[in-house]
């Protein structure tokens, strides 16, 4: 094809339109280290905390350079992440934006996300290695503080539904966890999870498991500082064999995707669980087809999927390589596999699906 036939072909309005997704694109992703200067130097938080500051008298709350700050403020209200009033010089946080950068509590906290991306970038010599040789990169081998963002990325959705909402979906779960009920949750991570639970069910004993042994430290860590030892502990353990029967609860958050062999691991849960017991399985938001899943939430777990998941689940033993966005038809079938007669979307978020299979 000739440059004459490219250049007729090409639509101006088209080109136009893509630059500007493209410089919001690269806006977001220059974005990444500003936000967690912002979080790290406590800045989002002193000015919600404050409110309207000068370049000043923010550099003077928050104990840093004037300099570094003017332009770190200009960047951050040129994306509108915070607001500028020319006529008084004061920059402020929003509340909608508090929500988003300083409020651990609130259900949109993306502190986590922007922790991810950075996470995502660190991975990408082993994932590109990867590419081409088709091996995995195990869990305990990606970047630095992938498994705290993991654990930060996710822990909104479960503080804010877990307890509220999803327990309370299931059939008959949440009496049994008011009596006293013993409950594995497999792939626990950092076990924000499991230490939620624990804290809302007090008669009811917790077992969290792992395969990563630095991320059991520190979920037995945070058990600890939540004052929930007597009924969470936290060993480590593959999916696929961890020790213990008579479960009335097991729970997979976020991490089914991410193993070897999960229908393995579906097994090995359905032969722990007593008869009448519970498998929560709470996966990725996705559709079944690809064309679903081409919303800016696809978007972002195919990222996670590509640099973390599949690489974690290909680094195991039959490397079945499910990736984030599985897809509910095809999570039945690995769910089915392991024996489960039934299985049903208990619920759901923008951001997950909480299925619930029976004996
Ligand atoms: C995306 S993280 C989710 C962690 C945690 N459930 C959460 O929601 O924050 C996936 C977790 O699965 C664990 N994992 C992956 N494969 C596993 C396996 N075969 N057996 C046990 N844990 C596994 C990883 O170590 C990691 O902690």
């Amino acid at each position: 094809m000739s440059n004459t036939q490219t250049e007729a072909k090409l639509d101006e309005n088209k080109l136009n339109t893509f630059i500007g997704q493209m410089l919001s694109d690269l806006g977001g992703a220059s974005s990444v280290a500003l936000v967690r200067i912002g979080d790290a130097l406590g800045l989002y938080r002193t000015l919600k905390s404050k409110g309207a500051m000068t370049t000043e008298e923010l550099a003077k709350a928050a104990n840093v350079n004037p300099r570094y700050l003017r332009e770190w403020l200009s960047n951050q209200a040129a994306s509108n992440y915070l607001a500028y009033d020319p006529a008084t010089a004061k920059f402020s946080l929003p509340p909608e934006q508090a929500m988003v950068f300083a409020d651990e509590t609130s259900p949109v906290y993306m502190m986590g996300g922007f922790d991810l991306m950075a996470a995502l970038l660190e991975n990408q010599s082993k994932v590109q290695a990867a590419f081409k040789s088709g091996g995995g990169v195990a869990w305990g081998e990606q970047a630095g503080c992938m498994f705290c963002a993991v654990a930060r990325f996710f822990r909104p959705g479960y503080h804010n539904h877990l307890v509220s909402q999803w327990l309370p979906a299931l059939e008959g779960v949440q009496a049994k966890l008011e009596r006293g009920a013993k409950v594995a949750d497999i792939g626990c991570g950092h076990g924000w999870s499991t230490v939620l639970m624990a804290k809302a069910f007090p008669k009811s004993q917790f077992t969290g498991f792992d395969f990563h042994p630095d991320s059991i430290r520190d979920a037995r860590a945070h058990a600890d500082r939540h004052g929930v030892t007597a009924n969470a502990r936290f060993e480590v353990g593959l999916a696929k064999d961890y020790p213990g029967q008579g479960f009335d609860l097991v729970t997979c958050f976020d991490c089914l995707h991410d193993m070897g062999d999960p229908k393995g691991a579906a097994a090995h849960i359905r032969q722990s669980l007593k008869p009448d017991g519970t498998w929560m399985i709470v996966e990725p938001m996705a559709g079944d087809a690809l064309q679903d899943n081409l919303n800016p939430v696809g978007r972002l777990f195919y990222a996670a999927s590509t640099m973390i998941c599949v690489p974690t689940s290909l680094s195991q033993e039959v490397g079945t390589a499910l990736g984030a966005q599985a897809g509910e038809a095809r999570l039945r079938e690995v769910i089915t596999s392991g024996g489960f007669k039934t299985v049903r979307r208990a619920t759901e978020t923008p951001f997950n699906m909480i299925l619930e299979a029976r004996p």
